[in-house]
């Protein structure tokens, strides 16, 4: 395995990526298998080697810090490869070439700890073996190398050499924090822990319901999607697929991602993965036209527009996304335009980035023998080695952006420090050593840094204290960038800013209007599964599909939501209605028959007409007593019976208008006393046109019954019946003013207390009808050109029929109708009883006087009148 050393007295290893790919074949077991090579050279990982390089250059110049003790650094390249990281990591603590656990090859020098991987998924397995080391353990299996310089680790006195610290400029995967199983693990780039809180937060900030994930295809993605998935769930939100993406995937499991995410009705998609896996997605992407989705990146992507082609671009127009805040360096950009390829150059891999910088390629072989990885240039150009950077370097290495670079340099830093700390002769109360003596270079084993390394603590260039928490991170701060393509050029805006230390409310800050969303938004985008429901609507779930998809209902009545988004309606108090929108309480109408609606006054106009007619009826009766047909059909029956019907007619007036205590109990009473009265008169009348015919001998024992007597107390006698039901009722539970609110109208009735007055009342009349009409039926064909059976009949008939017809509708009607109904039966009825009994003879009496004598009327005169 290649490694790159730069010799000092004291070594730092360093596992940094490099190239952006790897080719591996996966083992045949037939032939000896093929070590994982390397593809792809991007300068801006690069960059992050300079980086390092830098801050040693500048420890070795400093006086202060490390004086007389050169660093060096030996380093890996891990191509992205996990196999290749942890050989790398072996092969550091080795010395050699290969890894040999177990044992130190270093040298001269001692090697006090590693600074990389800048990927969570290689610094896991690294941090493991580190961490394990931590312990001394016995090997006994391996056989060692037949190099006489090497040291066997494990003796009994020496102790061994290679637990060593490990400080990660790059991993952000949370459970790296866990000292546990990762005890020699530090940090100089922060924890995901508060980015993931700090993801969830903005996509809930921007109302987005209902979102894609997109994530690395290894433990940790795994492990983000599960935290970052519970979150959105947990704030109401549901996500629409959750596909995993690896650099490895072949273009059909591409393709498959894109179809799904093209087949989702989703505008944003949560995007957990570093930048190289999704580098051919985001091209298969464009060649599909799926854009004008928002990407919103987690901070282990990196915006390195060098790595993507010109269609990725298009593709990622609008993202925004997490980058862990990083400051300046001061004087690196003069470091970088001082890199040369010249025969003595002390960089690694500066051909290669030659090459890619210039477009162009060494002569293939070289003196030193360094050999060139499959790096394809398309013109044949050749480097001479003369070209300058000059002002491409920006551009060419993305100083814009120093994230992960910068947290390299501070990882050097970090080392340095703990390092100065433990050579720089502590007193000896705090001194590690006891005796009082100092420690020398020879003490510089890895084990005793990282004592210091957890106690570390300085100052950087910048003015930020670095130190170290008992989780070996450091506070996590992050800009909010956007992607903004303009005109071809690749630009990166900060438009806000997280810091978890910040109060509660000032955490996010973020400034939208300064959002370029892609070509697709003008505002911000919006992503939900269905849209909002409308207030007077509520939510009800789709069958089988998650709960961020649901259709809008209108709430029925008497319920109501006043707000978006409800999932239930709301019930109305009792004294309220819901409006016609739904999305209000009203107060009910209150409802009673007045006098001032239509109905009410035409029910009134028919009472006064009706109660005129039945008076004007009387009047002629009055008038015309002594005439034949009023004297036959006895007068006094007669009266009472108008004079009941005035009342009957008048009584509907008390119906009418808001009711009171005094006019429900006038109601029903005055309603039933004055009908017991008309219908007991025309049973009265009945009994006394029987008698009459029946006594029309002069020797008729029943002559004697013809006087006054026997209507009077019939009459009399139903009227004490009914009137002392009446007093009960009235005693007992008097019909009281009383407001119904079932409803949407409140109904201003009256209650008529115990039904079973009521109905008894009824009853009563109901019988009395019964008995007349009975009793007229039997005599309905006695003789007469005038028959007042027949009439009486006939009008029983009516009267019957009307009010049984008056209960189902009675019970059918609500509120005011059943007033209205009841009003219309008294008005038919008894309208019925004066149309029947009384308008015959009043034609007689004014249209036909001549008919109006004895003889006619006891049919004598019939034939006679009808032949003339
Ligand atoms: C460094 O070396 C110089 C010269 O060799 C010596 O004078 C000085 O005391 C040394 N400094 C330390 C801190 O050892
Ligand atoms: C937000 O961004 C807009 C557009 O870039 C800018 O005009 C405005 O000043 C910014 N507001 C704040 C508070 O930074
Ligand atoms: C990127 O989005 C911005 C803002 O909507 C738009 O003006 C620009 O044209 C887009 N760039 C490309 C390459 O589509
Ligand atoms: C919505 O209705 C509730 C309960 O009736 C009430 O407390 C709240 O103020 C109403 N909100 C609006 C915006 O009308």
């Amino acid at each position: 395995m290649d490694t790159f050393s730069q010799f000092g007295d004291i070594l730092i290893g360093a596992i940094f990526v490099i190239h952006s790919g790897f080719v591996f074949q996966p083992p045949t077991f037939q032939e000896e298998p093929k070590p994982v090579s390397c593809m792809g050279f991007h300068i801006r990982y690069y960059r992050d080697v300079l980086g390092l390089m830098f801050a040693v250059d500048e420890i070795n110049n400093s006086p202060e810090l490390l004086p007389n003790i050169s660093l060096g650094f030996r380093l890996l390249d891990s191509c992205m490869s996990e196999l290749r990281a942890v050989g790398g990591v072996l092969s550091l603590l080795t010395g050699l070439g290969n890894p040999f656990p177990g044992y130190d090859c270093h040298t001269s020098s001692v090697m006090v700890g590693i600074v990389g991987e800048q990927l969570s998924a290689l610094s896991i397995p690294i941090a493991r073996i580190l961490g394990a080391l931590h312990y001394p353990q016995t090997i006994g299996a391996i056989r060692l190398a037949k190099r006489s310089r090497c040291v066997r680790g494990h003796d009994a006195d020496v102790p061994l050499p290679l637990p060593s610290g490990l400080i990660s400029h790059g991993a952000t995967l949370s459970a790296l924090s866990n000292k546990i199983n990762f005890p020699t693990f530090f940090r100089t780039m922060p924890s995901n822990f508060f980015q993931n809180i700090a993801l969830i937060q903005l996509i809930g900030r921007f109302g987005w319901t209902w979102v894609g994930m997109l994530v690395v295809d290894n433990d940790v993605g795994q492990q983000g999607a599960q935290v970052i998935q519970a979150g959105i769930e947990s704030n109401g939100g549901c996500v629409a697929f959750l596909e995993k993406i690896h650099l490895r995937y072949s273009i059909k499991q591409i393709k498959k991602v894109v179809n799904v995410i093209k087949g989702s009705s989703i505008n944003v998609i949560v995007l957990l993965s570093p930048e190289v896996h999704v580098r051919d997605l985001l091209d298969v992407m464009f060649d599909d036209g799926v854009n004008g989705k928002i990407f919103i990146t987690s901070a282990s992507f990196i915006f390195t527009p060098g790595l993507f082609s010109k269609k990725a671009w298009k593709v990622l127009n609008g993202t925004v996304g997490l980058v862990a805040s990083t400051p300046s360096i001061p004087g690196f950009e003069q470091f970088l335009l001082n890199l040369h390829p010249n025969a003595s150059s002390r960089y690694p891999f500066i051909r290669l980035f030659w090459e890619k910088a210039f477009n162009c390629h060494w002569p293939i072989e070289y003196p030193n023998g360094e050999k060139l990885t499959t790096h394809i240039i398309k013109e044949d150009v050749t480097c001479t080695g003369e070209e300058g950077l000059g002002s491409e370097v920006s551009q060419l290495f993305e100083t814009n952006d120093l994230s992960l670079t910068y947290h390299a340099y501070l990882a050097v830093y970090a080392y340095a420090h703990a390092l100065h700390s433990l050579l720089n002769c502590p007193t000896v109360s705090k001194g590690y050593f006891s005796h009082g003596v100092c420690a020398n270079i020879n003490d510089a084993k890895p084990w005793k840094v990282l004592r210091y390394l957890k106690k570390t603590n300085f100052h950087t260039k910048s003015g930020e204290v670095m130190k170290f928490n008992s989780e070996g991170d450091l506070p996590a701060l992050y800009d909010i960038m956007n992607v903004q393509i303009l005109h071809d050029s690749f630009n990166l805006v900060k438009v806000g800013r997280i810091d978890p230390e910040a109060k509660l409310g000032e955490k996010i800050s973020l400034n939208v209007s300064a959002i370029l969303w892609s070509d697709h938004f003008i505002q911000v985008p919006v992503s939900v599964c269905s849209d909002s429901c409308r207030p007077g609507y509520r939510k009800v779930p789709l069958q089988g599909r998650p709960i961020c998809c649901y259709d809008c209902v209108p709430c029925s009545e008497g319920e109501m939501t006043n707000h978006t988004d409800a999932d239930e309606c709301a019930i109305c108090p009792t004294d309220q209605w819901s409006n016609e929108e739904r999305d209000r309480c009203v107060p009910k109408v209150i409802e009673f028959l007045s006098y001032n609606e239509p109905l009410g006054i035409v029910l009134v106009i028919m009472v006064v007409m009706l109660s005129i007619l039945t008076f004007c009826i009387l009047i002629i009766f009055i008038k015309n007593q002594d005439t034949p047909i009023i004297k036959a059909t006895n007068r006094e029956l007669s009266y009472i019976l108008l004079v009941s019907l005035i009342l009957c007619f008048l009584c509907c007036l008390v119906f009418i208008g808001q009711p009171s205590t005094f006019s429900c109990i006038l109601r029903q009473t005055f309603f039933s006393v004055a009908f017991s009265i008309s219908i007991s008169s025309v049973l009265a009348k009945t009994i006394m046109v029987i008698l009459a015919f029946k006594a029309t001998s002069p020797n008729s024992p029943l002559r004697k019954w013809l006087g006054p007597a026997i209507p009077r107390n019939v009459v009399g006698l139903c009227l004490v019946f009914q009137m002392s039901i009446c007093s009960i009722w009235l005693y007992k539970s008097p019909p009281f003013p009383a407001l119904n609110t079932q409803n949407y109208k409140i109904t201003f009735e009256c209650n008529e207390g115990q039904k079973v007055f009521f109905y008894a009342t009824l009853a009563f009349m109901g019988f009395l009808a019964m008995v007349s009409f009975f009793v007229a039926f039997l005599a309905r064909n006695l003789p007469g050109s005038f028959n007042e059976a027949k009439l009486i009949t006939f009008s029983m008939l009516v009267f019957c029929s009307v009010w049984i017809s008056f209960i189902p509708a009675y019970l059918s009607t609500s509120g005011k109708y059943t007033v209205a109904v009841q009003i219309f039966t008294i008005l038919a009825s008894s309208a019925g009883l004066l149309g029947c009994i009384f308008l015959p003879k009043c034609y007689i009496i004014l249209l036909r006087p001549e008919r109006n004598n004895r003889d006619f009327l006891s049919g004598k005169r019939k034939k006679k009148d009808l032949i003339n």
